[in-house]
C-alpha cells in the first residue's frame, strides 16, 4: 500500500458479507413472496416459527414487528400496568426499560456484574426490597443476555421463584446463544428476541419474536399482536398492536437461520482470537461458567487512565471503526433518570459506561482483517 493512501476502512458489521454468502437463496425466497402476495401472515411468518421453536426447543413461537413490541406485548399479556415495578438492569439497551414504562409500569434499575456485564444477583434482591419501599408491586425481572453472552438464569429463576416474580429475559442479543447446554429461549416465563439488521439473526429490517412454553400466554400473544383479536375477527378482547412480522422479513429470517449455527462457530472463533492477541492489553469479555455467547458485540475494557475518544481516534484514522455500547446507563439518560435504582446505586453500570469500548465483529470478520484490528489496538496503548 502508498503510504499516502488511507487505510481501507473495515466495517462495524458486514452485513454485506454475509449478503454474498447467501447469494440468490435470499433474492429467491423474497421473489416468492412477491410472487404469493400474502404480505402479511403469509406462510413464511408460520414457516418461520415452527424453524425457530425447532432450533431452540421453546414449545411457542410467536414472530412479532420488533424487539420492543416482543418485550412490551408480554408485559401487556400478563397485565403488568401502574403500581408494578420490573426489575430490569441498567447497563443495557434503553428498549429493555423502555417497554416496562411504556406498559405503564415502573422500570427498578439494578448492577451489572463486572467481568460477565449481565444482572448482579445482591443488587437485584436489593431493587426487588427498594421497589417494595417505595410502595410499588415487584412483578417481574427481565434479565438481559447482554452482547450476545447468557444471562446467569439459575441465579435469576431462584430469586424470581423466592420473590413470586416471573421472568422475562432479553434475548434481543443473544438469542442462539446457551446456558447449561440448553438454547436461549426456554428459560423463565418468556423470552423476546430483536431481528435487528444487526443482530446476530437479523432480517433485513425491523423485526423481533417471543419464545415461550405457556399454552395460554401463547395465545393471548397472538391476540395481542393483531389488536387484541378475539375468535370473532371484529370483536377485539383486549389492546393489541400492530404487533406482526412482515412475511418478507420471515422469507430472509428462513434463509438466514440456515447458516446461523456456521456463523455462530465463525463469531466464536473470532473471539477467541481477540482474546489471544489482545488480553494481556485490554480486559477482555469473560464468559462465565455454563454460559456460551452469539457475540453480538465484542466489548473490552481500556486500562484505568486511558483517553478513550483518543484511542477511539486513532483506530479510525487507520479504518477501523469502533462503537460504545453504552455512554450511559439507562438511569443516566434523561428518559429515566427519575425511575429508582437499587439500594446503594449502580457504581459498575456506571463505571462501564466510562470504560467500554466495542471493536469489530461479525462471522466474516477474515484473519488478516483481524490482525490489523489487534495491532492497532496494541499500537493505540503503546503495547
Ligand atoms: C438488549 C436489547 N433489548 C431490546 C432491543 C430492542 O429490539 P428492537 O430494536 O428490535 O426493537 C434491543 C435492540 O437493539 C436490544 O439490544
Amino acid at each position: 500500500m502508498n503510504q499516502h493512501m488511507r487505510p481501507e476502512p473495515i466495517p462495524l458489521i458486514d452485513i454485506a458479507a454475509q449478503r454474498r454468502r447467501l447469494g440468490k437463496s435470499v433474492d429467491d425466497a423474497v421473489s416468492r413472496v412477491l410472487g404469493h402476495c400474502q404480505f402479511i401472515n403469509g406462510p413464511e411468518v408460520t414457516a418461520l416459527e415452527t424453524a425457530l421453536a425447532e432450533f431452540c426447543g421453546a414449545k411457542h413461537v410467536v414472530s412479532c414487528a420488533s424487539g420492543t413490541d416482543a418485550l412490551l406485548m408480554v408485559l401487556m399479556a400478563k397485565q403488568v400496568g401502574p403500581g408494578d415495578a420490573v426489575l430490569c438492569p441498567s447497563f443495557t439497551f434503553c428498549a429493555t426499560g423502555e417497554a416496562v414504562a411504556l406498559a405503564g409500569a415502573v422500570p427498578v434499575f439494578v448492577d451489572v456484574d463486572e467481568s460477565t456485564f449481565n444482572m448482579d444477583f445482591g443488587s437485584l434482591k436489593r431493587g426487588i426490597a427498594t421497589a417494595r419501599q417505595r410502595g410499588l408491586h415487584p412483578k417481574a425481572v427481565i434479565p438481559v443476555d447482554l452482547f450476545g453472552q447468557s444471562a446467569d438464569h439459575d441465579a435469576v429463576g431462584a430469586v424470581a421463584d423466592a420473590e413470586g416474580l416471573f421472568v422475562l429475559d432479553d434475548a434481543a442479543q443473544g438469542f442462539g446463544a446457551s446456558y447449561k447446554g440448553r438454547k436461549l429461549g426456554t428459560f423463565g416465563l418468556a423470552t423476546a428476541t430483536s431481528f435487528f439488521p444487526a443482530k446476530p439473526l437479523g432480517c433485513f429490517g425491523d423485526g423481533g419474536a417471543i419464545f415461550t412454553d405457556d399454552d395460554e400466554l401463547a395465545q393471548t400473544l397472538r391476540s395481542i399482536r393483531v389488536h387484541g383479536q378475539g375468535s370473532d375477527k371484529y370483536d377485539n378482547v383486549r389492546l393489541g398492536l400492530t404487533g406482526r412480522l412482515d412475511t418478507i422479513q420471515a422469507a430472509v429470517l428462513i434463509e438466514k437461520l440456515k447458516i446461523f449455527e456456521d456463523e455462530i462457530e465463525a463469531r466464536n472463533a473470532i473471539a477467541e482470537r481477540y482474546a489471544r492477541g489482545l488480553g494481556n492489553v485490554v480486559t477482555v469479555p469473560r464468559l462465565a461458567s455454563g454460559c456460551t455467547s452469539v457475540w453480538a458485540q465484542y466489548t473490552i475494557r481500556l486500562p484505568e487512565g486511558t483517553d478513550r475518544d483518543a484511542f477511539a481516534a486513532d483506530l479510525k484514522a487507520q479504518g477501523i471503526p469502533t462503537a460504545i455500547y453504552y455512554t450511559k446507563s439507562m438511569h443516566q439518560q434523561t428518559a429515566y433518570r427519575d425511575y429508582p435504582v437499587a439500594d446503594g446505586g449502580l457504581p459498575v453500570s456506571e463505571r462501564l459506561s466510562d470504560d467500554v469500548i466495542s471493536l469489530p465483529m461479525h462471522a466474516y470478520l477474515d484473519e488478516p482483517t483481524q490482525e490489523r484490528i489487534i495491532k492497532a489496538v496494541r499500537d493505540a496503548l503503546g503495547a
